[in-house]
Parts: C-alpha cells; structure tokens; sequence
C-alpha cells in the first residue's frame, strides 16, 4: 500500500501465538511494551506491540462502537496507547470483515468498517490486523477467490499467504514453502506474510528456531514476536535479536528470497541484498542425518568467476576454507546438522573484478 508504511518488513510483537484468547490483557501488553524496551529487542527494531483477537466486549455500545473488555482492558484502548507510544513504540489492533471475529467472543467489523477505522484513529492505534472468519461466505469485494497476494498490495502492507502456524518443525517449514511461491509479489510497501514466529515458545529446538527465523528473514516475512517476551530464555533472545540476521530482512533492496535449488532434504534459498551482496540459507531438512550443502553461484545469481567473502550470520564470523585470500569462487559448500540451517552473507571482493 502506497502509504509510506513499511518500506522494510513490520517488525514488532503480537498477543496470539502465546496468549491466544487467554491472559490477553492490557497488563501482559503493557509488560511486553516494557520488556520489548529493556532487553533491546526495541532498539533492534521491533517496534509495533499488537493486540490480536478477544479485546473487546461481546457487543458494541448503543452507538454501534466497539468497547475494549472491560475485564482484561479495564482503562480502555486509548490509555493503553497512550502508554506504548510513551515506551517510543506503536500499538497494533485486530478486528474481521465479518459478524464475528475469528474466536467468536466479539463482532467484527462487517458493516462496520468506517466506524470501527475511526474509532481506532481517535484511540491513536498505529496498525490494524484485519482477519478473514464469519463473513457468511461473502468473498472479498470484486476480487472473487483470488489469493491475497495478488490483491493485498492496494489495501495493506502485508497479507497471510498461509493458514495458521502452529508451533511444529512440520508446520513452519509447510508455511515457508506456501509463502515462498508468492515471492514476486513482495516489495516495498507490501509483504507476503507467511504467519507469525513461534521462536520460543516451546515446540521446536533452538536449531529448528534458527531455521524458523532464518527463512523468515530472508523470505522478508514481518517479523513479528510470538513468545511471551518477559520471560524468555537467553537463546531466544540471541535468535530474536541477531542484528546481521534482521538486517537481511530489513535491507532496503526489498527482494524476497527463494528457494533456488532442492535435493532431497536439501534445499539452498537465496536473495539478493543492497551493495551488489547476496544471503544464502543452506537449510537441512533431515531429521536425524547430517549434510553437505553447496550454494552453487549460478544458483544464487551471481556471475561466474566472482569471488566473495562469506560471513557466517548465527556464528558472527568469516567463514575459513576458502581460497588464498579466503575468498569463495562460483560455489561454497559446508556442514549442515540435522533440522539446522547455515545463513550466509556473500560479499563480492573488488579484486575479483580485475580481469
Ligand atoms: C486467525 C489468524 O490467522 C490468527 O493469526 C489469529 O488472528 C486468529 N485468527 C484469532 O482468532
């Protein structure tokens, strides 16, 4: 959407994935906007702190508004924003285009839509999430069965292109693999979406989270928390804040990366970066058995007879091996652990260009 909003993927945090229906009050939000500032995941640039469902009161007031629960928002959405913008961050909302919202504990906004947008101004809310449940089967206006991500770029910054993620290594990769085919429609502007991250909350191990966050950042997914931030463990921090891995999702070529070669469980993913450099994730779906994974340069878009540095973007160092100066040439090959994935970053020496 041409709004001047998200010229790099959303980052930022959202009550679903954890809290769901449960403890989603403006106290845990409250506490997240806190955390979010104190451990630095913040000043990393997760910036947006979002509500999703079960907010408000079963039915709206005598004048049609929406009203925050009175239960779990008992000061009201406005006070609550009024409080993340004073963290320097910015409050996001949910609601649905149909009778009800997707856990059915409060309307949606069918019928409601410029009500329910002003509303949401006057609370000074930053980002809507606006969900898809309870429309009586109404398909979205003029655009028939299309898939969203050929119509969401004229209506939003992002749009799901999956079903729901669930907190599995199987359903992560399957979400990553749905997004991946939408990726010429992603640009500035306007992001495939292929759900939020469930890096820890629990069900994967710290490897398959590397794995998760390291596909989302390349695919430029929006990176959007899902763990309950107050009480995460160092290793969750250390993935969720990995400065040279958010700096592949947000770099400002905005190009989603793709899968550009798959043998057997191996598969490499590539894009292409600002400043003529290249990402790579070399990614081991195997369970139990490790691989040798080579990112070939005709795979990965670079011209023959380039030589590159590679950095290792999870160990913080220039990978060793390589040639005389340490340098790469039309391909790199490394060890990949079971469930793991190496992400690289390639950098062409200026050397290589002599002759
Ligand atoms: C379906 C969405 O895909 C989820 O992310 C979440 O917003 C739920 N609805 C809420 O009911």
């Amino acid at each position: 959407l041409a709004n001047g909003l998200a010229s790099a993927p959303p980052m930022g945090w959202n009550s679903w994935n954890h809290f769901a229906c449960d403890g989603n009050g403006e106290d845990v939000i409250r506490e997240t906007a806190d955390a979010l500032v104190s451990t630095g995941l913040a000043a990393a640039g997760y910036k947006y702190v979002n509500i999703d469902d079960c907010w408000a009161e079963p039915q709206r007031d005598s004048k049609g508004n929406l009203v925050a629960n009175k239960k779990t928002f008992p000061n009201g959405i406005k006070a609550l924003a009024d409080y993340v913008h004073s963290k320097g961050l910015k409050l996001g909302i949910y609601s649905d285009a149909g009778f009800k919202t997707c856990a059915k504990v409060q309307p949606g906004s069918l019928g409601h839509e410029e009500q329910d947008a002003k509303t949401f101004a006057s609370w000074g809310v930053d980002y809507l999430k606006y969900d898809n449940c309870n429309n009586g089967d109404l398909k979205p206006l003029e655009r028939g069965d299309m898939h969203p991500a050929k119509w969401g770029a004229a209506y939003g910054n992002s749009w799901r292109t999956t079903n729901d993620i669930a907190d599995t290594w199987e359903s992560m990769v399957s979400r990553a693999d749905e997004n991946e085919v939408w990726a010429d429609y992603a640009r500035p502007g306007g992001w495939n979406d292929p759900d939020m991250l469930e890096v820890g909350n629990g069900g994967m191990t710290n490897d398959e989270y590397i794995v998760h966050f390291s596909v989302w950042a390349i695919s430029k997914a929006p990176l959007i928390i899902g763990c309950d931030v107050r009480h995460m463990s160092q290793e969750t921090y250390d993935i969720l804040a990995n400065k040279e891995v958010i700096a592949v999702n947000q770099d400002p070529l905005g190009i989603q990366g793709k899968k550009v070669r798959m043998e057997g469980s191996n598969e490499v993913w590539a894009a292409p970066l600002s400043g003529y450099r290249t990402a790579v994730v070399l990614l081991n779906r195997h369970a139990t058995e490790a691989a040798v994974i080579t990112a070939h340069w005709d795979d990965v878009g670079l011209p023959a007879g380039t030589a590159v540095e590679a950095r290792d973007l999870w160990q913080h160092k220039t990978v060793g091996g390589g040639g005389a100066g340490g340098e790469f040439t039309d391909k790199i090959t490394l060890d990949v652990a079971p469930h793991s994935c190496r992400m690289l970053l390639l950098k062409p020496l200026l050397s290589s260009r002599a002759n």
